[in-house]
């Protein structure tokens, strides 16, 4: 479909150079690209800045570049459009959406709100823009324990969307949260079975995981992560071979910045790529440089919903400073 509109080669011997035709439109638009650890590698390899939820807004939050390219799912993009009203954000494809933030629409978000009048909200940064206009407090993986460790002890709290990443910060934290009944189904996927099988396979490795999984198979982690925080624990770690419980996109950080070390892809319960998040992988290197050469899709939204999500995402970056 986008082959029509990719640069032509200069000659019928040289081969299409994608990478130079989007660093050209890079400069040309005073654009950064920031792009998900779950991207496709060649993605990530033109990407100037890859790194985790919380990563990418305070990217987002701080860059001076005109234009956000955004290589992520909608709900990634969408707050780098909060944090940059005046700034034009593009998704390569706008049907890259999340199956965690789809778990809580709003209405119904709303209902559950108002049964807990008493109660503040949590919301875990994997929900759309009308579900954080509804929230206090914005999280992400990487700092949701230190978020609600902050939090003062007698204030009760509903904790959205992601109830395995809300078990998990009740766990860590020794708060009761209320949590809403939401998951991320590739996280779900991975097999207990399969990753007991695997590490009776490599007794050496260590498994690591993202906290988004099932509690069965977090009881096998060694570590328990956001996707930067697996990544540094491989750098820093003396072992030399990993069993990766997270989307595998990883994978090609890990072997570029830690080479000489193995890393396995954990198993999925099916005989299928459901490891594999569909949603972050519509996007393309030509849908991204398509997206660069006609400035669109790009993010919108109503500014009162937008205003009304600043102030969660305000709080969380003051707060994880
Ligand atoms: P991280 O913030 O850990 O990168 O997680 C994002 C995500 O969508 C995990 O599924
Ligand atoms: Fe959403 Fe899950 Fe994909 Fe992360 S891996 S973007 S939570 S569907």
């Amino acid at each position: 479909m986008f082959t029509s509109v990719l640069p032509k080669p200069s000659s019928p011997n040289t081969p299409l150079d994608l990478f130079a035709a989007i660093n050209e439109l890079k400069r040309e638009l005073n654009a950064v690209i920031l792009a998900h650890y779950y991207q496709e590698p060649d993605i990530q390899d033109v990407a100037d800045y890859i790194g985790d939820s919380l990563g990418l807004s305070r990217q987002a939050a701080s860059t001076n570049a005109e234009v956000i390219v955004f290589a992520g799912v909608h709900f990634m993009a969408e707050t780098a459009k909060i944090l940059n009203p005046d700034k034009l954000v593009l998704l390569p494809d706008l049907n890259a959406g999340c199956s965690l933030a789809d778990t809580c629409p709003p209405a119904q978000f709303a209902a559950f709100k108002a049964q807990h009048p008493d109660h503040i909200v949590v919301s875990y940064i994997n929900c759309s823009a009308e579900i954080k206009a509804m929230s206090d407090i914005i999280c992400t993986s990487s700092n949701a324990v230190k978020l609600i460790e902050q939090i003062p002890q007698d204030q009760p709290i509903i904790f959205a969307p992601d109830k395995n990443l809300g078990r998990y910060v009740m766990q860590q934290t020794g708060r009761d949260l209320v949590l809403w009944q939401g998951s991320c189904m590739v996280h779900e996927t991975f097999s207990e079975k399969k990753l007991v099988q695997l590490k009776m396979a490599h007794p050496g490795a260590d498994i690591i995981a993202h906290p988004e999984c099932e509690e069965p198979v977090l009881h096998h982690a060694n570590f328990i992560g956001s996707t930067t925080a697996l990544l540094s624990y491989v750098k820093d770690s003396d072992l030399t071979q990993f069993i990766v419980v997270t989307e595998p996109g990883i994978i090609h950080q890990m072997e570029k910045q830690v080479p000489g070390k193995a890393f396995i892809p954990a198993p999925s319960t099916g005989n299928c790529a459901c490891n594999e998040c569909p949603h972050m992988r519509l996007n393309t290197l030509e849908k991204l440089y398509w997206a660069m050469q006609t400035r669109q899709p790009e993010i919108t939204m109503p500014e009162e919903i937008r205003v009304a999500a600043l102030k969660p995402i305000e709080a969380m970056l003051l707060m994880s400073a």
